[in-house]
């Protein structure tokens, strides 16, 4: 789309799917970093390679990076495939360029991008809990998603905690892309290309942790090697149970299932799999050859409508499978008795929440924690302890102490001020 004229009478042009005319309100004629804090979602401190900023327009907060024309227009379109691809990354939102300052001269264009809501960059987690588990479970995140991207072909080319943000994820994380300047779409990737990334990855994860180590905000004594080994060790686990042949004798044909199930239990559907016999057929090999993440949230997406992260999910459904069994209703019909858990259970646990304190947590975490809550204060009571008493116990003894994490915007080396959405 071309617009008219900006105030420093140059043609500027704007790359959007959907344009929100309340962009050309922007000081496009003024560097980023010179933008009036007046208009930003806040102050970010600190230097990241390009200049990054937060405003919130029409009501949304948007990402803007300061980046070459080239480039801009390239992450623009990268991030675009990886979404429709279904990969866990940011949505881009419109790339504006032939900008050029109050005295003519040209500046570089900007990326925007949509803030991802409830996303916590790595030092937010890290300056709230900072305990080893923590870095095992940003880095186990992080394992999931680049097997996900190697699925796909994608090769990253600088896999690193600042180019990626977390969404808190049932007591884990779940990771999203952030960062596709270098990034590179395949028909498939090599073993080799795959190392490559991994190696790049655990290199950065160790730097970065070290960094965090000397700025006191992680554990001194925390071993950085070795959680830069464990994702090493946790990506190739999960890679060869997604992809490896396996074989068999015929006899042993329930394995079969048994394959799909782990997988399953993964977090992954098998949309593909390759049976092969051999000639004299007393054995058989299998190997998945398309899988699709998130087996658990597409199931509770279908049967209850809600939208939930794959931990998330996988803890809702559990909480249906105990409510099914409690009211006695194995024989119903799956449909009907999510249903009823939904209006009876699910819903009147999130409506709980104060309007107030709904920037804290997204519905199922917060449903989550009340569920853990729930076991918390029924050993401690030693009684069941119903669920209506521990979600008003849970909002007045934790959730009133949490931050607003809706808009928590911040660049990577800035000092996380909280902003209420
Ligand atoms: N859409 C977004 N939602 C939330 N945070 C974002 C978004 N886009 C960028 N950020 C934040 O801004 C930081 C910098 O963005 P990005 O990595 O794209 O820029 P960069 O110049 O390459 O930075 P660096 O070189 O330091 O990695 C990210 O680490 C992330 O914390
Ligand atoms: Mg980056």
């Amino acid at each position: 789309m071309q617009t008219g004229q900006n105030r420093a009478m140059a043609p500027l042009e704007i790359t959007a799917s959907r344009a929100d005319p309340a962009l050309l309100d922007l000081p496009w004629d003024l560097p980023l970093e010179e933008w009036p804090e007046s208009i930003l979602a806040a102050l970010p401190r600190g230097i990241s390679r390009h200049v990054v900023r937060f405003v919130r327009v029409s009501g949304r907060v948007l990402a803007l990076k300061e980046i070459d024309q080239a480039l801009a227009r390239r992450e623009y379109e990268m991030l675009r495939v990886l979404g429709r691809l279904g990969i866990p990354c940011v949505e881009p939102f419109a790339v504006i360029s032939g900008r050029t300052d109050r005295s003519g001269d040209p500046l570089d264009s900007v990326l925007i991008t949509r803030h991802l809501s409830f996303s916590l960059p790595y030092r937010a987690v890290f300056s709230q809990v900072s305990r080893e588990d923590t870095a095992h479970r940003l880095l186990d995140a992080l394992a999931v998603l680049l097997v996900r991207l190697h699925l796909e072909g994608f090769y990253w080319g600088d896999v690193s905690l600042s180019n990626t943000l977390f969404r808190r994820d049932a007591g884990a994380f779940a990771a999203y892309l952030v960062d596709v300047e270098t990034g590179s779409l395949h028909e498939q990737l090599s073993a080799g290309q795959r190392a490559y990334d991994l190696d790049l990855a655990r290199t950065n994860i160790i730097g970065e942790l070290m960094d965090l180590q000397s700025g006191e905000l992680i554990d001194p004594e925390l071993d950085a090697v070795s959680v830069g080994d464990a994702l090493v060790e946790r990506y190739e686990g999960l890679w060869a149970a997604l992809t490896e042949k396996e074989s068999f004798s015929v006899d042993e044909r329930w394995r079969v299932a048994a394959r799909i199930e782990h997988l399953n239990e993964l977090g992954f559907d098998v949309a593909e799999l390759e049976i092969t016999t051999d000639l004299d057929g007393t054995s058989v090999s299998i190997m998945p050859k398309v899988v699709d993440a998130g087996h658990h949230s597409r199931r509770l997406m279908r049967l209850t409508g809600i939208d939930a992260q794959e931990n998330q999910a996988r803890r809702l459904l559990n909480d249906l499978d105990q409510f099914r069994a409690a009211t006695d209703q194995q024989a119903e019909d799956e449909e009907f008795v999510a249903h009823e858990w939904l209006q009876t259970v699910y819903e009147p646990v999130v409506r709980a929440i104060p309007r107030s304190m709904r920037a804290k947590l997204e519905p199922p975490e917060f449903f989550h924690e009340v569920l853990e809550h729930k076991w918390f204060l029924s050993e401690r009571e030693q009684r069941d302890v119903p669920l209506s008493a521990t979600v008003q116990d849970y909002i007045d003894t934790q959730l009133k102490h949490r931050p607003d994490e809706r808009s928590l915007v911040t660049t990577e080396t800035s000092a996380l001020p909280i902003v209420e959405s």
